[in-house]
């Protein structure tokens, strides 16, 4: 039986499992999904397995997304400008790293319809989903992107990967027509201490985290008259884009597929 993994740590939170198991039953493929909490001395130990076909599929979560590709051969384009990979292939020999968390944020915005273009972006955080995130939205033409972290020089290495960035420090706040959330505030229902009221609405709010289904920051940010959107979609499709590179099938996105991540 093929075996697929999601490492991480911590990683007791995460629905991998249950969204890639789902579909494997769907797709009649017979295979098993299971996570895995590692430290970073397991990770030649899982590489060796899988390059002995003993692991047929990896998925990467925090801290792990930059820490893995010394240990690949390859990695694609996104990969690779990125430094983050969240999916690892073996195809001729080599082990691939992707970045599947890109298209999923495209896809996830894609989805709400929502034009990007020319927009002023804020971002809360700069922890490993970030560089994907700000990929993505140079890839949209966004107009600026503004970045703040609790952690300041998080924030302005990040600039050395992406010229684009202006960078606050944690707590000021500047005029966004998007901001989102990428800090792991929320998780445990803690709040954001910064102040949205003096901006005016229509704003769209977005956060990364989508268990609970509505934090904090989006109760606020619909408190104040403005769209809001969590991070399930982004989740769904980047697990769309990992079942796809390892199985060649595209796993079916419906009411199902939704319900099953309800976990609150
Ligand atoms: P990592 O930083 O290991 O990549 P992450 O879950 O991807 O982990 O990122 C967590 C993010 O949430 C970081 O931006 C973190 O800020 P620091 O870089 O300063 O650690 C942010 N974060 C976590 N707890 C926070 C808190 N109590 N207040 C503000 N920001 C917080």
């Amino acid at each position: 039986m093929k075996k697929y993994f999601v490492i991480g740590n911590p990683i007791y939170h995460s629905l991998s499992p249950k969204l890639h198991n789902y579909w494997l039953k769907e797709n009649n493929i017979e295979a098993v999904y299971d996570k895995k909490k590692i430290e970073e001395k397991d990770l030649q130990d899982l590489i060796t397995k899988f390059k002995e076909k003993q692991i047929n599929g990896i998925n990467v979560t925090v801290p792990f997304k930059k820490i893995v590709i010394p240990y690949l051969d390859k990695l694609s384009l996104e990969a690779e400008q990125t430094q983050s990979v969240n999916t690892i292939i073996f195809s001729n020999d080599k082990l691939i790293g992707h970045n599947t968390d890109i298209l999923g944020f495209e896809k996830a915005i894609k989805n709400l319809n929502f034009d990007m273009q020319g927009k002023k972006i804020f971002i809360l955080g700069a922890g490993g989903v970030v560089p994907s995130i700000i990929f993505a939205l140079n890839k949209m033409k966004v107009s600026k992107i503004l970045i703040s972290n609790r952690t300041k020089k998080k924030a302005e290495d990040l600039k050395s990967q992406f010229h684009n960035l202006d960078v606050l420090d944690w707590g000021d706040i500047s005029d966004f027509d998007v901001i989102i959330n990428a800090t792991s505030l929320g998780l445990n229902k803690e709040s954001i201490n910064l102040d949205f009221s003096k901006f005016t609405n229509n704003k769209l709010f977005y956060d990364v985290i989508y268990n609970p289904s509505e934090t904090n920051f989006l109760k606020v940010g619909k408190k104040l008259g403005n769209r809001t959107e969590n991070g399930k979609l982004m989740f769904i499709y980047q697990a769309f884009e990992a079942f796809k590179l390892w199985h060649g099938i595209e796993p079916q996105i419906n009411s199902d597929t939704l319900e099953i991540l309800n976990n609150d």
